[in-house]
């Protein structure tokens, strides 16, 4: 039995930033699993030992008819990322679907005492990656169905683009520029048959609050204790459904919490 959903991802070109870990990692799984007979997936991070070795798992899990190509790319260099699209086999260069996801979080830092390096880092990632890479992609997705246009944005934002909090003030204004940076582009390809969309989780447990405390395990488990946080299959799931959707519907805007989350600071911890 095939699903509708199946049916409309199936030979799709899909590209996901941020692949080789958590909830990036969990999309190529769920785009895989859901429809196994047909797509292509360009995986990029800078980690590539790691991509190469997801897509592996993913041909191994699926089989041969998801054709999985893992590519180098560090999203805060604007001169790789310009050069990203002319490294691409023949076969993998008409993207379908593009999932914004790569960002990070360093400190908790509060004004004045933030880090000249992780303001720089956080803003060359969420914001000026995340543009360069939907600059870079967007020219072909308008040329195509004879000028109409085609293809899917998935932006990956947060609760935290929403509602800033104390000690988040520069990720929190990343997650606020993608989410304003989505908006606009919304509109302004408003006669377009391109679907501009905005995935902003709540809480998920990855490896993001471990690259927060730089490195500290300790810390970063800390975050999550007595609480139980989203998966990053949840969101996978969530963006997958999104592509998933008849053309002419667009999952505009999501905010995706875990039961015992009601803002980006008000959690319900057992322990408590
Ligand atoms: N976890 C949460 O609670 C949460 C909540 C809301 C939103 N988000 C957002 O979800 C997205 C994914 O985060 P995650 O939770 O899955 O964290 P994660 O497990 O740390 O994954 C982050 C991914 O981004 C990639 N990345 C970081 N810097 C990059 C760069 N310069 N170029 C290319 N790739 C880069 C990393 O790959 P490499 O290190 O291999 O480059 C990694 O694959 C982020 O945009 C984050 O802001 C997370």
């Amino acid at each position: 039995m095939t699903t509708q959903l199946a049916k409309r991802l199936n030979g799709k070109t899909v590209l996901i930033t941020g692949a080789s870990s958590g909830i990036g990692r969990s999309t190529a799984f769920e785009f895989a699993r859901s429809s196994p007979q047909n797509l292509k997936l360009i995986l990029t991070a800078r980690r590539i030992d790691t991509l190469n070795e997801i897509a592996v798992e993913i041909v191994q899990e699926v089989g041969n008819g998801v054709k999985v190509l893992p590519v180098q790319l560090d999203v805060s260099n604007p001169e790789e990322v310009r050069g990203f699209k002319e490294k691409l086999p023949a076969e993998f260069r008409d993207i379908d679907v593009l999932v914004n996801n790569a960002g990070l979080v360093r400190g908790v830092a509060k004004a004045p005492e933030i880090l000249e390096e992780d303001i720089t880092v956080m803003f060359e990632t969420n914001v000026t990656g995340l543009i360069n890479m939907t600059q870079a992609i967007l020219p072909e997705m308008l040329e195509r169905n004879n000028g109409a246009g085609v293809g899917d944005i998935i932006n990956i934002g947060s609760i935290a683009g929403r509602e800033p909090y104390v000690g988040g003030g520069i990720y929190c204004a990343t997650k606020a520029a993608v989410r304003s940076f989505t908006e606009s582009m919304r509109k302004e390809l408003i006669s377009k048959r391109i679907r501009v969309i905005c995935i902003d989780p709540g809480q998920v447990e990855t490896d993001f609050s471990v690259v927060r405390f730089y490195g500290d395990k300790d810390k970063a488990k800390a975050v999550y204790a007595g609480c139980e946080p989203l998966t990053p299959e949840d969101i996978a799931e969530a963006i997958v459904f999104a592509a998933g959707r008849r053309e002419n519907v667009v999952i505009a805007d999501t905010l995706i919490f875990p039961n015992h989350q009601a803002s980006a600071t008000i959690m319900h911890r057992n322990n408590q």
